[in-house]
């Protein structure tokens, strides 16, 4: 039988083996768990996530949570119908309905919640936090996502707005030459059709496009968080879930570590499990923006449909990375480093304030389409 006394020796010698195997599985080198935490809280996001890098070092030097402090960050952007990738306004499915993917990850509770193909709810990352604090579950999805963001008294909203709406019509009208649906004149197309073709370019109506936006932040303590918010692939069919709500992939934060996430072709994401790939990488002494460069080589190196490789056998998809460390060391990479009058860039937030800076990349250039 178990004593008190003896639980008490098996608890505290439980307590000292999982420190002890934490260390071990921190690898703690000078490059990683040993190193002083940052002297100014840290975030790093995709290109879209300026303002919620921004928020959410200001609520970490306000001493707040991390993980509070980012999904606050986040609910920026999923608030901006500007932002036609992530929450309010997203492009929807191919039944015109907008269906959201979201997840996070709480480094000091090691702690996990996500949400997938949730219709109705404007903020999926608080959803997620929410499945993260009050259940024992971390993924829920479809209608179970929606019930449970009713039963918390979240309010269900119609999320597609008229500008989404009329891209999706648009694109429904240009998608085959032998339906019943007729292209409009490309002379007078909707002006706010025309935005949308301008800023996510002429091919989105044939070549799968995705945007997201994932921050990852480490605080004055050393805790870090990550989230990742998006309303996924651009007229997917409904029910896919990307990357963005799965953890490992499109998000994942160890507190020994660090804390990653993805952007960009989720399918190829979840096959390396690269939000988990990138924290292993700096574990064993890799920089942030090293550990990025080498999930991206294992995405090119496992990809081998050719419908999705060029003519030189490279990846013909967008996708990046963005990692920060215990230390509050940065960086991100992508797959194609963009042409240069638009390079391929991430956001960052620190103690020199809010800024754009340029990605690592594995090839130079434009993905061949
Ligand atoms: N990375 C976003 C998605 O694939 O949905």
């Amino acid at each position: 039988m178990l004593t008190r006394r003896t639980f008490l020796a098996v608890a505290a010698g439980a307590a000292a083996f999982g420190r002890g195997v934490r260390r071990a599985l921190a690898g703690e080198t000078a490059k990683t768990a040993s190193g002083a935490p940052p002297a100014h809280p840290v975030a790093v996001s995709s290109e879209n996530g300026l303002r919620a890098v921004q928020r959410a070092v200001e609520r970490m030097r306000g001493g707040a949570d991390p993980l509070d402090a980012i999904v606050e960050g986040v609910a920026i952007i999923e608030d901006d119908p500007a932002d036609m990738t992530v929450g309010y306004g997203g492009v929807p499915n191919e039944e015109g309905v907008v269906q959201l993917d979201a997840s996070v990850m709480h480094g000091p509770t090691g702690r996990a919640g996500a949400v997938a193909a949730v219709e109705g709810v404007k903020n999926p990352a608080r959803l997620a936090k929410l499945v993260m604090e009050t259940t024992d579950h971390i993924l829920l999805v479809g209608a179970g996502a929606r019930r449970f963001a009713e039963q918390n008294g979240v309010p269900i909203e119609n999320l597609l707005t008229p500008k989404a709406r009329k891209v999706w019509l648009y694109w429904k009208q240009n998608l085959a030459n032998d339906d019943n649906w007729l292209e409009p004149p490309r002379d007078k197309l909707d002006p706010e059709v025309r935005e949308f073709i301008d800023k996510y370019g002429a091919d989105i109506f044939h070549e799968p496009r995705h945007g997201t936006v994932h921050v990852s932040g480490v605080d004055t303590r050393g805790d870090l968080a990550g989230c990742t918010s998006t309303s996924g692939l651009f007229f997917k069919i409904p029910g896919r879930a990307g990357d963005s709500p799965i953890i490992g992939a499109g998000c994942y934060t160890d507190n020994d570590v660090g804390s990653a996430g993805s952007t960009g072709r989720g399918e190829a994401d979840i096959l390396v499990c690269g939000g988990h790939t990138v924290v292993e990488m700096m574990r064993q002494g890799k920089s942030p923006e090293e550990a990025c460069l080498e999930a991206l080589k294992r995405i090119a190196a496992s990809t081998r449909d050719t419908r999705l490789l060029d003519a030189k056998g490279r990846p013909k998809f967008s996708i990046k990375f963005y990692a920060v460390n215990k230390r509050g060391a940065y960086g991100s990479a992508s797959m194609w480093g963009g042409p240069p009058e638009k390079p391929a860039r991430f956001s960052v937030a620190d103690g020199r304030g809010a800024r754009l800076e340029n990605c690592a990349f594995l090839f130079p250039g434009k993905p061949a389409r």
